[in-house]
């Protein structure tokens, strides 16, 4: 396999990747790097309770088989993403008001899933964003219905579905102090003390440029569980305009979070969320910030790549 990824297997940890759909890695540039750099692809999008149970009961896996053909066929990890979440969630799913109906469709969809793709994929993200900025329980349809149980029920369902996937509790805003990352590690060694079987912690590392001190430290602690961690969903955001000296930052950026990662032993690999900085979720959700990725609109390696291999 490639640079970035074949650097990162040599340190004794798993993989290098990046987040990828048939409309990214469809660009050859694109599929190029992917198979140059990458050894893991997360579906950005296909695998997502929209993509895959549209309609109750009535399953479309058009997108994601492409997806995991691509990447078995090559001989690439696949973290799948996501089994529940409150966002890109079909409305006949939070409209649900009973108990036992919500219960029975989060147990038909992971074993659907999950049972597909069994044996394929490394890691599920089993949940996913499940406390809010503040740090308290997101009101979900899931937590309205089931309190913090659906937690335990979306694991084990999981778990019987494919018992050597590595399952994964995913976050985002862990990556410096607060409630936030209290409540979420709170929340592990609940799942841990009730047997829950979780094996990782995902961090989604959306990180804003200049702001990525505190990244080993919360990454310690999350590790400090006894679960692996990893970094799932990276990139650094420039305040626009992108400045020559806003790219330097953003390599050195790259280079500490890279070096974090490494830093802690439990930390078993790192996901850049996208290759180009053309294809980023960043341009429409942030507008005001830009260039958040490890290769420009043109994909030419920026300085934010030599930062990340550097560490390596
Ligand atoms: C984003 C995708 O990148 C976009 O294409 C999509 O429109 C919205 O979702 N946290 C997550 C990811 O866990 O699934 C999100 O991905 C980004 C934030």
């Amino acid at each position: 396999l490639g640079l970035l990824d074949t650097k990162m297997k040599a340190k004794g940890r798993k993989y290098i990747g990046s987040a990828a759909d048939p409309n990214t890695f469809n660009e050859s540039t694109c599929k190029t790097i992917l198979t140059s750099d990458f050894g893991c692809v997360t579906p950005e999008n296909s695998m997502k309770w929209d993509a895959t149970e549209p309609s109750k009961g009535s399953f479309n896996f058009g997108n994601a088989d492409v997806l995991v053909n691509f990447a078995t066929s090559n001989g690439r990890l696949i973290r799948g993403h996501t089994l529940v979440w409150h966002s890109q969630l079909p409305s006949w799913v939070s409209s649900i008001t009973d108990k036992n109906t919500l219960t029975s469709v989060i147990q038909n969809h992971i074993n659907t899933v999950v049972g597909r793709y069994k044996g394929k994929i490394y890691a599920w993200d089993v949940v996913n964003e499940v406390l809010d900025d503040s740090g308290n329980f997101r009101n979900s349809v899931f937590y309205k219905l089931l309190g913090e149980q659906f937690i335990d029920l979306a694991f084990k369902t999981a778990r019987a579905a494919d018992p050597n996937v590595k399952l994964y509790i995913n976050d985002y805003n862990l990556d410096g102090p607060g409630t936030k990352i209290d409540n979420l590690i709170a929340l592990v060694k609940r799942l841990q003390s009730r047997g829950v079987p979780i094996d990782g912690i995902g961090s989604q590392s959306h990180l804003i440029l200049g702001q990525v001190g505190g990244v080993q430290t919360q990454l310690q602690r999350l590790a400090a569980t006894g679960l692996d961690v990893a970094i799932t969903e990276l990139d650094i955001r420039i305040p626009k305009d992108v400045t020559s000296a806003k790219l330097s930052q953003q390599q050195s950026d790259y280079n500490t979070v890279f070096k974090a990662c490494l830093n802690v032993p439990k930390c078993v690999g790192i996901t850049m969320w996208g290759v180009s900085d053309k294809n980023s979720w960043v341009d429409s959700t942030f507008p005001s910030y830009d260039a958040p990725l490890l290769w420009d609109d043109y994909y030419n390696r920026k300085s934010a790549y030599t930062g990340a291999d550097a560490a390596l």
